[in-house]
């Protein structure tokens, strides 16, 4: 039987949620409006036009939810602060509330003995930064160290672990390219500058957090997908190898100071002319402590001449007859481990955590009790891979769950389910899943 102790005692176990997904409380106590706030507004962009205005209630739950964790046997609580509940415009005048807020979320967290990690930014910027251009302005480092600076101030005697952005390469291309997510926009140069801004706000953020927090841990979060080309002939190996840039380098490379991967792939040229890259390696370089990656899936790609740039696609799980989440990802933790072997393969990361992985199932609530035995066999598969990994001596030293309960699934609403813990909207009960309850003696006994 797979155990927690197999990793050894400094191993960090952790449970994942993010402020826009969990809080709910989206107009009172002095918080602003959000991008998410304002994108929930638009007719069709989020399963039946779910609005993340009270999610999960944390606001208000907060206390009983960490009694939640500690149950469940974590060590680690991995959760966002909401820039607009810090800073309700943005920049200028501080909501003393908000600030307030995860003092006590923070001081519950040590008063039960869970080491709080902090992420600065999971996607949720204020609406009113927005109007002013959003990631895509060049304005938003600025912005962005006001914000960080104020949370470092703050909170860092009391919190150690900080995890500058989650995933930028999620809420660039799906917010700024593809238009799925919060701001909606679909539009190449805006997604090129957001990209680069990113970059320079995820090296900058660690800078200030370096400066003002004695004794800090410092990581940021990657999205990864390992990239399999459907076929041996020439043009779908380029194809996966574009996806890979794009998907697994573009954001880590220049943190570690490689500057962004030059290749021959149109869409790089671009991003190297448009941002001038060559004159910003070093900004764009951070001594990260550790690097935090996030991993779901793999993905299997193919040449296709009709997809601008990328020239490539992907062959759905579904098709493919590999066991795939209720989502459509595809379930392969033979890939989980190919993927961390990657990352851990850059000589400059000293340490990975994995911040996020989980599955999503349709999941069924049976007089009190969520048999959830998919979710249970994902764990347990994943986290055999992962022991792999450890034992074989790749640098891994944290596994944070995603999520602690069901939440706000941004354009999926509140139908697709990850949590450990089931949420009924209506009423807000919660009930431990089976998952909660083997993660539980996964942890102790
Ligand atoms: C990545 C994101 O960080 C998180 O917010 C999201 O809910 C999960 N993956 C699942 O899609």
């Amino acid at each position: 039987m797979l155990h927690s102790n197999q990793f050894g005692n400094n191993f960090l176990w952790g449970v994942t949620i993010a402020a826009a997904q969990n809080e709910g409380a989206y107009n009172a106590y002095g918080r602003g409006t959000s991008i998410w706030d304002q994108f929930s507004k638009r007719k069709g962009k989020i399963k039946n036009n779910a609005k993340p205005y009270i999610a999960c209630d944390f606001y208000h739950r907060y206390k009983d939810d960490l009694l939640l964790v500690k149950a469940l046997g974590f060590k680690v609580f991995r959760f966002s602060i909401s820039w607009s509940r810090i800073l309700p415009e943005g920049v200028g005048k501080i909501n003393k509330e908000g600030v307030l807020f995860y003092h006590k979320v923070i001081d519950e967290c040590l008063q039960l003995n869970i080491i709080p990690f902090i992420t600065l930014y999971h996607w949720d910027l204020p609406q009113a930064l927005e109007n002013e251009g959003g990631w895509a302005s060049h304005q938003l480092i600025k912005w962005f160290s006001k914000f960080v600076t104020i949370c470092a101030e703050e909170y860092g005697d009391k919190v150690k672990n900080w995890i500058i952005l989650n995933e930028p390469m999620g809420f660039t291309s799906l917010g700024y390219m593809l238009g799925k997510h919060a701001p909606g926009k679909t539009n190449m140069v805006t997604f090129l500058s957001a990209i680069h801004n990113a970059v320079l706000a995820q090296a900058e953020g660690g800078r200030i957090i370096r400066h003002y927090v004695a004794n800090a841990t410092i990581g940021t979060t990657f999205s990864c997908s390992e990239v399999i080309a459907n076929s041996d002939k020439q043009q779908d190996i380029a194809a996966a190898n574009r996806m890979d840039i794009l998907l697994n380098r573009l954001f880590i490379e220049p943190a570690l100071g490689m500057n962004y991967p030059n290749a021959d792939f149109a869409f790089m040229d671009k991003l190297h002319l448009h941002t001038k890259a060559w004159k910003y390696t070093e900004r764009m370089r951070f001594d990260f402590d550790f690097i935090g990656i996030q991993n779901y899936f793999p993905i299997t790609i193919k040449h296709s001449s009709i997809i601008p740039f990328i020239q490539a696609t992907d062959i759905k799980a579904k098709t493919r007859k590999v066991p795939y989440t209720a989502l459509g990802w595809e379930i392969n933790a033979d890939s989980f481990y190919r993927i961390i072997q990657k990352f851990a393969a850059y000589e400059n990361v000293k340490s990975i955590i994995i911040t996020e992985n989980g599955a999503c199932f349709k999941d069924e609530l049976k007089q009190g009790i969520i048999d959830d035995k998919d979710r249970i066999l994902y764990f347990e598969k994943y986290l055999n891979s992962l022991l792999n990994a450890k034992m074989d001596g790749l640098k891994v030293d944290g596994y944070f769950a995603w999520t602690l309960m069901d939440n706000f699934e941004w354009n999926e609403g509140y139908n697709a389910r990850f949590g450990l813990i089931y949420v009924d909207f209506l009423t807000q009960l919660r009930t431990i899943k089976n998952s909660g309850y083997w993660w539980r003696s996964f942890l102790t006994n």
